[in-house]
């Protein structure tokens, strides 16, 4: 395969898993919602990381939740991923992007990998499983099929679910997506960046490490027994910043020898060591919505001194495809600046 159209291959593949996709928005994560605030690294951030959001002053912040289908019909009480992409404007008109998503793990460890997935992952017909499929499931320890929603005629699940039964590496993040559920709000979920960054230290140490925003509201997510309301999520987010700033804690895993460091498919173990990296306080929506969140891009691969992506490589083809991706639906690279 020709590595030249890898960038445009993957952005195709997701346009594929969503044959609803409309020309002109995001490929994924199509359904979103923009806010402002600010972030504020902790006292002990700039000891970890010479980057500008990290030493102690207020940075203004974009963010972006979104629901991670690339179907133009919003579904918010389906149980799915959800996505969570910060831009920290820094000074001189920079920026640097984090995107998260409440999934741990991803799929794939490679990009040729993510296109056989994808293939996989495209919509099928879909009826409930009869009751003796599911506890043969269970008993083969395999999360069974989860019953479709009301009108809900296709679904890409079952097909991730028969990839990931024949490939290991998919497996902890079909079992994550299983149990995932639909939270009750934006600000109720944990997103995690997945991959690997390297940060610089003030005496040059270097690290690898691994962000994830924890909500100060705690985690929630609603009833799976009861009938999927389709539009709260936006709403509640609204009512929610009418009282309060909505806040985040920004954590960061720290890699230790023998983790593994380039593969997001792969969890490193829960005892590495933590760090409150900062605080996200959330606080007002902007009215325009088009420019300062549908029109704006986001970029895991826009990385400012003191922080660079990490040699995995779905992160850098992902890095490729976003921009292929803007450029496809006409986005700007951040309405805020001249850059
Ligand atoms: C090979 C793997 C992947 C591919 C090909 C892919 C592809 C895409 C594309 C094409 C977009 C739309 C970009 C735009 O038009 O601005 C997108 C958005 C997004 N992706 Fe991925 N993605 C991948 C993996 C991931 C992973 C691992 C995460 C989690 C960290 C993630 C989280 C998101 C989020 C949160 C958005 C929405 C960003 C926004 O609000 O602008 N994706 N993805």
């Amino acid at each position: 395969m020709d590595e030249q159209d890898m960038p445009q291959r993957l952005v195709d593949a997701v346009i594929a898993d969503f044959p609803d996709h409309a020309p002109g928005t995001r490929p994924a994560h199509t359904i979103g919602l923009g806010v402002t605030g600010y972030f504020r690294g902790s006292p002990i951030a700039r000891d970890y990381c010479i980057a500008e959001h990290f030493q102690g002053h207020n940075v203004p912040v974009t963010v972006r939740f979104s629901n991670s289908s690339g179907s133009p019909v919003q579904h918010d009480g389906w149980s799915d991923a959800r996505g969570m992409a910060t831009r920290f404007h820094l000074q001189d008109d920079q920026a640097t992007d984090l995107i998260a998503m409440t999934l741990r793990e991803f799929f794939s460890p490679t990009p040729e990998d993510f296109l056989e997935f994808s293939k996989e992952a495209r919509p099928r017909p879909v009826k409930p499983d009869p009751w003796w499929r599911k506890i043969l499931d269970m008993l083969q320890l395999k999360p069974p099929n989860p019953d479709p929603y009301p009108g809900q005629n296709e679904s890409g699940a079952p097909g991730s679910l028969d990839y990931a039964n024949h490939h290991r590496s998919a497996q902890l993040a079909a079992l994550d997506a299983a149990m995932l559920g639909a939270p009750v709000s934006y600000a109720r979920a944990t997103y995690n960046a997945v991959h690997t960054f390297i940060i610089t230290a003030p005496d040059k140490t270097k690290r690898y490490v691994r962000f994830f925003w924890q909500p100060v509201a705690g985690v929630e997510v609603t009833d799976p027994t009861a009938p999927p309301v389709d539009d709260y999520l936006q709403g509640e987010l609204r009512e929610r910043l009418r009282d309060w700033p909505a806040e985040f804690l920004l954590l960061m895993a720290v890699g230790e020898g023998g983790d593994p460091l380039l593969d997001p498919t792969q969890a490193w173990p829960l005892h590495r060591s933590r760090v409150v990296m900062g605080m996200l306080k959330l606080i007002e929506i902007p009215a325009d919505q088009e420019t300062f969140c549908e029109k704006m891009s986001y970029n895991p691969g826009r990385m400012t001194r003191g922080l660079e992506m990490s040699d995995d490589p779905v992160l850098a083809a992902r890095a490729q495809a976003y921009e292929v991706s803007r450029k496809m639906r006409g986005g700007s690279p951040c309405p805020f600046s001249k850059g």
